[in-house]
C-alpha cells in the first residue's frame, strides 16, 4: 500500500491526550499548536500542573528564542484544557494514550474510555515497546486503534511512527497518517514489531556503546565526542542515554530481547545495575553524567 494519504479521511476536531508527562505534554502541545481543541488528562492535580507548566515553559522559551510568536503561544494555550477526569474526553474524535508502559494500566485506561467516547473515535498509543495488536485487542475498537510513536523532545523532533495493528482498518490508518502530517510531523509507517523502526536500530547502538565502554574502548566523553564530531549525531550515545532515561532504554531492550532472542538486544550488566541503583539519567540527576 502507498504510504501517502488518500481516499477516506475522518475529520478530527477534538483530540484527547491521556497522560501529561514528558511525552504526553509534548503531544498535547503539538496537537493544540496545530489547531485542534485538545484535552489532556492526568491522574491528579499535581501531575497535571507540572505537565501544563512544562508546556507553558516550552512556549515561553520558544517566544524568547524567536521561534514562536506570542499570538501562536496564546492560541495554543487557549485550545488546550487540562483535566483529571476521564469524562472530559467523551467528545474526542481521537485519543492518544501516553501513560506508563504497563499493559494493565493501559488496558484500564481503554476500558474506561471505550463506553464513554463516540463510536468513530480512534484510539492511538504512544507506546515505544508494547505490541499494538495486543493493545488493540483489549479494546472494543480494534479496527479503530493504532500506534503513533513520537520522539523526545516531541515539539522539536519531526518524526512520528505510524503503526498498524493486525486489525487496524485502512480508513483508520489513512486518517492517522494524515493527522500526523497535520501536526507538522513527518510520519513513517512502521511494523508492529518491538522497537518499530527507530528503536530497533537505535537501542542496539546504545547498548553496544555501553558494552564498548565496559570493555574499555574509551572515556564517556571521548566516545560521545567521537559520535557527535565524527558522525554529526546531535548527541553522543551516553548523553542520549541520559536524555532518554536508562530505565526506559532497559525496559525497551528487555522487550526486544524477549521477542527476538538476539544478543544485540540484551541489556549489558552495567545498564541493569545503574537502573537498580536509581541512576536513570537526567531525570534522576545522575546517569552516565551528573546533572
Ligand atoms: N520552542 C521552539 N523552538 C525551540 C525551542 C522552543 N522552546 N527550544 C529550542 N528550539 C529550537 C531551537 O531554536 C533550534 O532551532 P534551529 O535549529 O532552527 O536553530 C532547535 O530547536 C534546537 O534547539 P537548541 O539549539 O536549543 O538545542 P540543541 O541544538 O542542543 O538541540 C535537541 C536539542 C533537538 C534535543 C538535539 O540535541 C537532538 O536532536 N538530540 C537528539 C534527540 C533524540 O535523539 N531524540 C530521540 C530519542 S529516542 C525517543 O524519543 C524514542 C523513545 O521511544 C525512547
Amino acid at each position: 500500500m502507498s504510504d501517502q494519504p488518500w481516499g477516506y479521511r475522518m475529520q478530527i476536531k477534538t483530540v484527547g491526550v491521556v497522560g501529561c508527562g514528558l511525552m504526553g505534554s509534548g503531544i498535547a502541545q503539538v496537537c493544540a499548536a496545530a489547531g485542534y481543541k485538545t484535552i489532556v488528562r492526568e491522574v491528579d492535580e499535581t501531575f497535571l500542573r507540572k505537565g501544563l507548566g512544562r508546556i507553558k515553559k516550552f512556549l515561553e522559551d520558544g517566544v524568547a528564542k524567536g521561534k514562536v510568536t506570542p499570538e501562536a503561544r496564546d492560541a495554543t494555550l487557549v485550545r488546550l484544557t487540562g483535566t483529571t477526569t476521564t469524562d472530559a474526553l467523551k467528545d474526542c474524535d481521537l485519543v492518544i494514550e501516553a501513560i506508563v508502559e504497563n499493559l494493565d494500566e493501559k488496558r484500564r485506561t481503554y476500558a474506561a474510555l471505550d463506553p464513554l467516547v463516540k463510536d468513530h473515535t480512534i484510539f492511538l498509543s504512544n507506546t515505544s515497546s508494547l505490541c499494538i495488536t495486543e493493545l488493540a485487542s483489549t479494546t472494543k475498537r480494534p479496527d479503530r486503534f493504532g500506534g503513533l510513536h513520537f520522539f523526545n523532545p516531541v515539539p522539536l523532533m519531526k518524526l512520528v511512527e505510524v503503526i498498524r495493528a493486525l486489525t487496524t482498518s485502512d480508513d483508520t490508518y489513512q486518517t492517522v497518517f494524515t493527522f500526523a502530517q497535520s501536526l507538522g510531523k513527518e510520519p513513517i509507517t512502521a511494523p508492529d514489531r518491538p522497537g518499530f523502526i527507530v528503536n530497533r536500530l537505535l537501542v542496539p547502538y546504545l547498548l553496544d556503546a555501553i558494552r564498548a565502554y565496559e570493555n574499555g574502548l574509551g572515556t564517556l566523553e571521548d566516545i560521545d565526542k567521537g559520535m557527535t564530531l565524527g558522525c554529526g549525531y546531535p548527541m553522543g550515545p551516553f548523553t542520549l542515554l541520559d536524555f532518554v532515561g536508562l530505565d526506559t532504554t532497559y525496559y525497551i531492550a528487555n522487550i526486544m530481547f524477549d521477542e527476538f532472542r538476539e544478543p544485540a538486544y540484551a541489556p549489558p550488566p552495567l545498564l541493569k545495575r545503574m537502573v537498580l541503583a536509581g541512576q536513570l539519567g537526567r531525570k534522576s540527576g545522575q546517569g552516565f553524567y551528573k546533572y
